[in-house]
C-alpha cells in the first residue's frame, strides 16, 4: 500500500516528469536552427516555409510556437513577417512559421500538406526550444481550411487553433477529438457563405461537449461582431466570432483606425483580442481576456 507521503513523492515525479516533456528536444541545441526560408523534401516534392525565431532567441527556455498558413494564391512571404498580426502581440515570446503550400494552396491530397506540417514540426521541435504544449495554428480562408484539417487531424499536436473565414477544403482527418476553436467568418461572406464556417464551428461544439446556445450574428454592413463564448467541457472553449463584413482575414469594426500606434494601443479590433487569448490559453484556461 502507497503511504501518502510516497503518493505525493510518486506525483510529483509525474508531474515534473510532465513540466521536463514540455520542453522539445530542440532545447539546449545553442546553433540548432536560426530565422529564414527553410526547404525540406516532403514525398518527393521540395517544400518550402519561414520560420522566425524570436529575437534574443534563448536557446532554453520553451517558446510558443505558431504556424499561420496562407490563403488561396497567396503565400508564405504575405504571412511572413506580421503573421496576421500576431508577431506585434506575442512581443518576440513566440515562434513563427509561416508554410508556403504548393500552387499556392492547401489541397493537401492524399495528405502531403499534413505530412509537410508534420515534418516542419519535427524538424522545429528538433532544433529550436519549444514548449510542446503551445503549438498553435491560424490562417484565412484556405489557410483556415488548413487550420481545421489540423485541428481534425493534430488535437493533441496543437493547443488551439483560430479559423478565419474558413471551409472544409483541406479534408479532416480524423475530426473525432476535441480541441479549442475559434472561428472568424463575415456573415455576408461573398467567396466562403457563413454557413461552411458555421459548419465547422458546429464539429467542435459536438465535440467539445459544448451546451447549445443561440449566437446571434450582426446585420450585414452594420460595422460591428458579436462574439459568442460556449460553454464547453473545461479546458475546450469554443469561441464564434461573426462580423458584418465579406471575406476578410483582418475585420475591424466601423470607426476602427488602421494605424499600427493605435492598433497596439487600443487593441479593439476583434481578431487582436482572440488571438491574444489563443496565446495565452494554456496559461489560464479559466481566463480568456
Ligand atoms: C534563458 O532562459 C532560461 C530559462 O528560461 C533563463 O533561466 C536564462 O536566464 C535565460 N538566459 C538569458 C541570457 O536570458
Ligand atoms: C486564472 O484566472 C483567474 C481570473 O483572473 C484567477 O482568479 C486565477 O487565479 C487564475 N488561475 C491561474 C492558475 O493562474
Amino acid at each position: 500500500m502507497l503511504s501518502f507521503g510516497k503518493l505525493a513523492l510518486l506525483l510529483l515525479a509525474v508531474s515534473l516528469q510532465e513540466a521536463a516533456a514540455s520542453l522539445s528536444s530542440g532545447c539546449g541545441k545553442v546553433s540548432g536552427t536560426s530565422s529564414g526560408t527553410k526547404s525540406m523534401t516532403v514525398n518527393g516534392k521540395t517544400r518550402q516555409y519561414i520560420l522566425q525565431l524570436p529575437a534574443n532567441y534563448n536557446a532554453t527556455t520553451g517558446y510558443k510556437l505558431i504556424f499561420g498558413y496562407h490563403w488561396r494564391d497567396g503565400t508564405m512571404n504575405n504571412v511572413a513577417p506580421g503573421y496576421y498580426g500576431l508577431r506585434d502581440l506575442a512581443r518576440e515570446t513566440a515562434i513563427f512559421v509561416a508554410p508556403q503550400g504548393l500552387n499556392n494552396g492547401w489541397a493537401n491530397n492524399g495528405g502531403e500538406d499534413l505530412t509537410f506540417t508534420d515534418q516542419m514540426l519535427d524538424y522545429i521541435t528538433s532544433n529550436a526550444c519549444v514548449d510542446k504544449d503551445q503549438i498553435f495554428s491560424t490562417g484565412w480562408s484556405y489557410g483556415g481550411a488548413m487550420t481545421f484539417e489540423l485541428a481534425c487531424s493534430r488535437p493533441n499536436v496543437f493547443k488551439a487553433v483560430a479559423v478565419i473565414a474558413g471551409a472544409q477544403l483541406s479534408g479532416c482527418d480524423g475530426g473525432t477529438t476535441p480541441i479549442p476553436y475559434l472561428g472568424i467568418h463575415g456573415v455576408v461572406d461573398s467567396v466562403l457563405p457563413i454557413s461552411l464556417g458555421r459548419g465547422l464551428r458546429d464539429r467542435f461544439l459536438q465535440l467539445n461537449g459544448c451546451a447549445s446556445k443561440n449566437a446571434p450574428e450582426p446585420a450585414g454592413g452594420s460595422g460591428t461582431h458579436i462574439k459568442s463564448t460556449y460553454d464547453c467541457r473545461p479546458g475546450y472553449p469554443v469561441w464564434w466570432i461573426a462580423h458584418s463584413g465579406d471575406h476578410v482575414p483582418d475585420p475591424k469594426d466601423a470607426g476602427q483606425r488602421v494605424e499600427r500606434a493605435e492598433r497596439q494601443q487600443q487593441q479593439q479590433r476583434i481578431n487582436d483580442i482572440d488571438y491574444h487569448n489563443l496565446l495565452h490559453h494554456s496559461d489560464n484556461n479559466s481566463r480568456w481576456w
